[in-house]
């Protein structure tokens, strides 16, 4: 029989969380709660409804491959951009399926066998697989503190480093690194290595402490810039993120994206989530009294901690001999599906208001406190 290239046997299957539907066939439920795959509970905006509609209402347009270029939603990011006083052309930016892809044809741009790109553990999995897809070497870097070790990543470069990710805010444990550390990562990085930043929570985090990552884009630096159409605007369904780097980066990236990557429903969709800016406030302010109720029910929950969050999920550290499968299985038979983020360790999305108590009431019932 045929045989794998040597080292596809050495990937982790990337595992999603577990279906709503699924769910509900197997418990024989009308309503599941998934507050496992950090979607957005509102959904996208009616506009962007809107815009999908008036597409459809050409169907002729469903027989056109996309333009894959993806003018129009480049045109929409570049007037956001110019907004908040960053100038960004097209040729600064590309689109990808969902930012997952980006991450793929950066890997398959710059990492050959033998070549090494260095991330965190726990962060993004996806960051691994891709690497070791190509032959490349992961190397993960303990969390220090619940936080990229941003030091301790600089001290295991070597010749054959290519890539240094960063998950900021990182999944699965809602935590950043600040902008003052960033600057002292990049001030000391060797030159010819890329820093992927992933900013797929970039939306949802509220501190003035974020590292302003455009800066070392603007400055010329060897960085891309991930971020995405799937958390805050509510479209994870189409597939759809963008990366944004000096030309001569993405110019290379551009020679291995397939040429109709992204499709012309999500690019319509994207484009008009863009202009809606309402919606987004809106959002955001549901997962922030999301947020607040879950650490006010959480606090309540002595044996169990957890990690403040600058995302659309919590990271809880279950007690000592209380292991996360259980918990996920408890609340599974209850209709509420979670994600077991490690051995004792849960991630759980904020949903909206009667999602977040249904998971409340679950996990209470797990801990056996009444109420
Ligand atoms: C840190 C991080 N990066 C990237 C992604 C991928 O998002 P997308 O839907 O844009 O492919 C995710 C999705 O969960 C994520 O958590």
């Amino acid at each position: 029989m045929i045989k794998p290239l040597p080292y596809v046997g050495k990937i982790q299957p990337y595992i999603p969380g577990k279906p709503i539907k699924e769910v509900e066939r197997e418990l024989g439920i009308k309503k599941a709660v998934k507050l496992a795959s950090n979607e957005n509970p509102l959904g996208p905006s009616p506009k962007v409804v809107q815009a999908i509609k008036e597409f459809l209402s050409i169907p002729e347009e469903l027989a056109r491959y996309p333009e894959g270029s993806g003018y129009y939603l480049k045109n929409a990011l570049c007037e956001m951009f110019s907004k908040k006083g960053v100038k960004l052309s097209h040729e600064d930016i590309i689109l990808g399926n969902g930012s997952n892809e980006l991450i793929d044809i950066a890997v398959k741009t710059y990492i050959g066998p033998g070549d090494e790109a260095i991330m965190a553990k726990p962060s993004f999995v996806v960051y691994a697989m891709s690497v070791i897809s190509q032959g490349g070497i992961a190397k993960e870097i303990p969390l220090k503190d619940w936080r990229h070790d941003l030091e301790g990543m600089l001290k295991d470069i070597t010749d054959r480093t290519k890539i240094i990710f960063i998950a900021n805010p990182n999944n699965p444990t809602g935590t950043m690194n600040y902008k003052e550390e960033f600057e002292k990562f990049m001030n000391e990085l060797p030159e010819n290595i890329l820093v992927i930043m992933d900013e797929a929570y970039y939306e949802y985090v509220n501190t003035p402490d974020y590292p302003d990552t455009l800066r070392y884009f603007q400055q010329g630096r060897d960085i891309l810039i991930l971020r995405t159409f799937s958390k805050a605007y509510g479209l994870a369904s189409l597939r759809i993120g963008y990366g944004i780097a000096k030309e001569e980066i993405i110019r290379e990236m551009n020679r291995i994206r397939e040429p109709f990557n992204t499709n012309t429903i999500a690019q319509v969709a994207a484009e008009a989530a863009l202009r809606d800016e309402e919606h987004l406030k809106k959002v955001l302010q549901i997962n922030e009294e999301g947020k607040k109720y879950l650490y006010k029910e959480l606090d309540k929950i002595k044996v169990i901690k957890y990690l403040p969050s600058q995302t659309n999920f919590i990271y809880i550290i279950l007690p000592e001999n209380t292991s996360s499968k259980d918990v996920f299985e408890s609340l599974l038979k209850e209709g509420v599906i979670i994600r077991p983020a490690g051995p004792r360790e849960i991630r759980v999305t904020i949903g909206l208001e009667e999602e977040n108590e249904a998971f409340i009431k679950s996990f209470r019932k797990f801990f056996n406190i009444g109420g």
